[in-house]
């Protein structure tokens, strides 16, 4: 008899767990793609890697996961990928000035070369975005070029960092 008794008790349980996340796919996530004012400029190769590894939070040419539809998946996505246009967004280049794009450039190497970008949990989930050597090194080359103002043909000229 406790037996049933705890049973019927569970099954409430996922009654109301189930209630409760079919309630909350009506709360939409604030995923919005605004357009695009000014691209950051790089060469062709850094731009794939910026691309396959930044783009989907740090600009405005979010491609959004499957799970981005579904509750409570899509608050935290949405969430991310608003926090981190607010702090850099590749998507509206021309709002930085000069010395805040250099900035940002130097920023970019730093959290990649400590393993802090991409996020990690992102890559779990988008296993491709994984920064490998080359990716970095391409990275990294670009950034020591442009901070140390040694730049190469296929670079921006310096005022399009601008
Ligand atoms: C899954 C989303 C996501 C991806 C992908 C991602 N970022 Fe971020 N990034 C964030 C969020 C959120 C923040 C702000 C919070 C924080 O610092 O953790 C941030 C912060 C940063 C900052 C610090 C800015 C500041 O003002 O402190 C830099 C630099 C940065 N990201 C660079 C990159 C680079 C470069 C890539 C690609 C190699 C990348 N991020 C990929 C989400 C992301």
């Amino acid at each position: 008899m406790a037996n049933s008794g705890s049973r019927k008790v569970w099954q409430w349980i996922v009654i109301i767990i189930l209630g409760i996340l079919i309630i909350i796919q009506f709360i939409p996530a604030d995923k919005t793609n605004p357009n695009v004012s000014k691209e950051i400029e790089t060469p062709d190769q850094v731009k794939s890697v910026l691309e396959k590894s930044c783009f989907d939070c740090h600009s405005n040419e979010t491609e959004w996961p499957w799970y981005s539809s579904i509750a409570p998946a899509s608050w935290l996505v949405a969430h991310d990928v608003n926090e981190a246009r607010e702090h850099i967004n590749f998507s509206t280049w021309n709002k930085y000035t000069t010395e805040d794009r250099l900035g940002i450039i130097e920023e970019m190497w730093e959290e990649v070369e400590e393993g802090e970008m991409p996020l990690w949990y992102y890559t779990l989930a988008h296993p491709r975005a994984k920064m490998t050597d080359e990716d970095k090194q391409i990275l990294s080359d670009w950034v020591t070029r442009l901070t140390k103002k040694t730049s190469v043909e296929s670079d921006p000229d310096p005022e399009s960092i601008e």
